[in-house]
């Protein structure tokens, strides 16, 4: 019999909801971005986001069990991301999770935003062998991940200060290309010259895998407010270029060191970042050199949605490991709490 699993996510700007059969069938992925609406700001408002999480969540979870052609009676559990994310967004997806598990009385079913991307990989090659690293890159996180087994994880390194999708938007804001800055830095970068301009790539000390990457975003800044000063023409393709090369030569090369360290055979790539189509290829090249495969979800799974949380909730639902009504948000939630 087929397990049928409704994801539900609200943790940022996205109100999604998808049902996933048996963890790879992913039968809708409804994803209702809230972009345009905090473009203007230039960054996500909370609030803002809290109540269109609140005036969309009932059709986005109608539209997901009608493009998957099922009804509420098929759902075997409601898998639902509790954290990390901003409490009043995540509250919205919790208590409409909680509200169908008792409606449906069926389970419930807790998951870490971070482990639902790892998860997105999952979705398409569920068969991949363990232990394997994951190099988690999203707007709040920039993580390396051992993943032991489904469900058991070591945090072996992570930023210090800025998260590499953070830096991407910060830079993009400050060149005036809008937001979300990454995509716009990544389409830019393909005219520009990556040589041009020589940024700082921080390694911290010899063998670390954590980051940091605002020593970068400043350098960036100096070179900024220095060609201003001078009334210089900057060629912004050029600097988008030259500064996504530095964050990406960093990613990968402390990527390949742990994949070494550990002994994995397969490198996966989550979060939003991991759509950069240089980070995608400069880490497959690096990877093929020293034998390791590298694995990534298409685009749209990249990106906060529910069919990653869905199939993760599912080898929860698998394991028996199941939340109860007191469930709450928790906006630090850590990997593996
Ligand atoms: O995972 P995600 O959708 O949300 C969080 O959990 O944070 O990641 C969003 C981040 C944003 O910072 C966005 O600028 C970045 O992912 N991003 C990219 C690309 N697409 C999205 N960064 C670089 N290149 C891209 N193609
Ligand atoms: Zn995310």
């Amino acid at each position: 019999m087929s397990v049928v699993i409704l994801g539900i996510e609200t943790s940022c700007d996205e109100t999604s909801a998808a049902v996933v059969i048996d963890g790879v069938d992913v039968a809708s992925n409804i994803i209702a971005s809230q972009v345009d609406l905090h473009a203007k700001f230039g960054g996500v408002v909370p609030e803002v986001a809290s109540r269109k999480h609140l005036e969309l969540i009932d059709c986005v979870v109608l539209e997901a069990l009608e493009n998957a052609k099922i009804d509420f009676k098929d759902i075997n559990a409601v898998a639902v991301t509790h954290g990390p994310g901003l409490v009043g967004a995540l509250l919205v997806g919790v208590m409409a999770a909680k509200a169908l598990s008792y409606a449906l009385k069926v389970p419930l079913v807790a998951v870490n935003h971070l482990e639902a991307h790892i998860y997105a990989n999952f979705l398409e090659k569920p068969d991949v062998e363990f232990p394997t690293l994951c190099l988690v890159v999203s707007g709040g996180h920039t993580d390396l991940v051992l993943i032991k087994h489904h469900g058991s994880y070591e945090l072996l390194g992570s930023t210090l200060d800025d998260a590499a999708g953070e830096a991407f938007d910060k830079i993009a804001r400050a060149i005036g290309l809008g937001y979300p800055g990454g995509p716009l830095i990544d389409k830019l970068a393909q005219g520009g010259n990556a040589d041009a301009i020589d940024f700082p790539r921080v390694y911290l000390e010899d063998g670390s895998l954590d980051f940091s990457f605002s020593g970068l975003k400043t350098a960036v800044l100096n070179y900024l407010n220095s060609a201003k000063q001078k009334n210089v023409e900057i060629n912004t393709a050029n600097l988008a270029a030259a500064f996504q090369q530095a964050v990406v030569d960093v990613l990968v090369d402390k990527t390949i060191l742990a994949a070494e360290k550990y002994g994995v055979k397969v490198i996966m790539l989550a979060g939003g970042v991991a759509s950069n189509r240089c980070l995608r290829n400069q880490l497959k090249k690096a990877a093929d050199k020293c034998g390791f495969k590298v694995i990534y979800p298409q685009p749209i799974l990249c990106t906060d949605n529910a069919a990653m949380v869905a199939c993760c909730g599912y080898y929860k639902y698998l394991r028996g490991e199941f939340a109860d009504f007191k469930l709450n948000a928790v906006p630090g939630l850590a990997l593996g709490e």
